[in-house]
């Protein structure tokens, strides 16, 4: 029986229809949110339609690690058995964090690494991760000096991508090393979403033009939802309706074991 979900960023489009789903199904949310009051008005919205539903909200910015720490500390052990990797951002420019590391590797990255890793002793042996990447990850390579990239190497959709490769990289490594864990991976596709306005001048005309193709939100989530339930230990990729194996191009043990370390050694610095 599952007890209870996080998901983080349940404010932004494909979380809160995430929160509504297992809200709707009588699975108990813990929304890990970095904005109080965003997340109150989805949680509101969400007890209008389901008053049954039970949800918490927790305050959790994953551009400080500080704030991952705190968060991780308030989940009581037993508590907890499913963490739904859902929160992403792509930043605009390259900025670093209090940690000093880039933005969207620690909203994509380093903090979900920090996070799972912080509540593994708190959950079943068999909690369900689920991470959501993206097809944007099969465009890039990576390397562990990837991890801390500089303001020549930053772009907003490399680091995006490198990011979510290295999410990847990392649920993959974290089923090896804990096989009874059940690890997957989700891609919604392309979701009209605010995480895809770039800022730029012309994005009114690409969203007039593009948007209409996309998938909503609701449907976006479908892939992430399936893969909350799946009950295999062996890590899948969720997209559209099926349930792929892993693609060989993302089949790098030992890419992933020099990332792993890569990161704990960024993460004690
Ligand atoms: N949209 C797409 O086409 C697409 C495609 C592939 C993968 N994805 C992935 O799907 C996931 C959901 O994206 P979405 O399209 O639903 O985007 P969204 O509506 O922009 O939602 C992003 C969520 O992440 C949260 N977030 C951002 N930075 C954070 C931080 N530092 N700490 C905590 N939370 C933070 C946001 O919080 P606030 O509400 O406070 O901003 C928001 O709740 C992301 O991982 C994204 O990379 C999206």
């Amino acid at each position: 029986m599952v007890v209870r979900t996080i998901i983080t960023g349940a404010t932004g489009s494909m979380g809160a229809a995430a929160c509504e789903a297992l809200a709707a199904k009588g699975v108990a949310v813990l929304m890990a949110c970095r904005n109080i009051k965003k997340a109150e008005a989805v949680r509101d919205g969400i007890l209008s339609r389901y008053p049954a539903a039970d949800i918490e909200i927790r305050q959790l910015d994953l551009c400080s690690m500080a704030s991952v720490r705190e968060f991780a500390e308030s989940v009581a052990p037993g508590s907890v058995d499913a963490i739904f990797h859902n929160a992403g951002a792509i930043s605009r420019r390259y900025e670093l964090t209090a940690d000093g590391l880039e933005k969207t590797f620690s909203t994509n990255y380093f903090g979900p690494w920090l996070l799972t890793s912080l509540l593994l002793s708190k959950m079943p042996q068999d909690a369900r991760i689920v991470s959501m990447v993206s097809l944007s990850c099969r465009y890039v390579t990576l390397c562990e000096h990837d991890l801390q990239p500089t303001e020549k190497d930053f772009s907003q959709l490399g680091s995006y991508a490198r990011s979510k490769r290295a999410l990847l990289s990392f649920s993959l490594e974290l089923a090896r090393r804990n096989p009874g864990l059940r690890v997957n991976l989700a891609d919604p596709g392309i979701v009209a979403t605010g995480l895809i306005d770039l800022g730029h001048w012309f994005d009114p005309l690409t969203d007039f033009l593009f948007k209409p193709f996309c998938n909503s939100p609701e449907k976006g989530v479908q892939p992430a939802l399936r893969a909350l339930e799946a009950s295999q230990t062996s890590p899948r990729y969720y997209v559209g309706k099926g349930a792929k194996t892993i693609p060989g191009r993302y089949l790098t043990p030992e890419l992933d074991a020099k990332i792993w370390a890569g990161t704990e050694a960024v993460l004690s610095e």
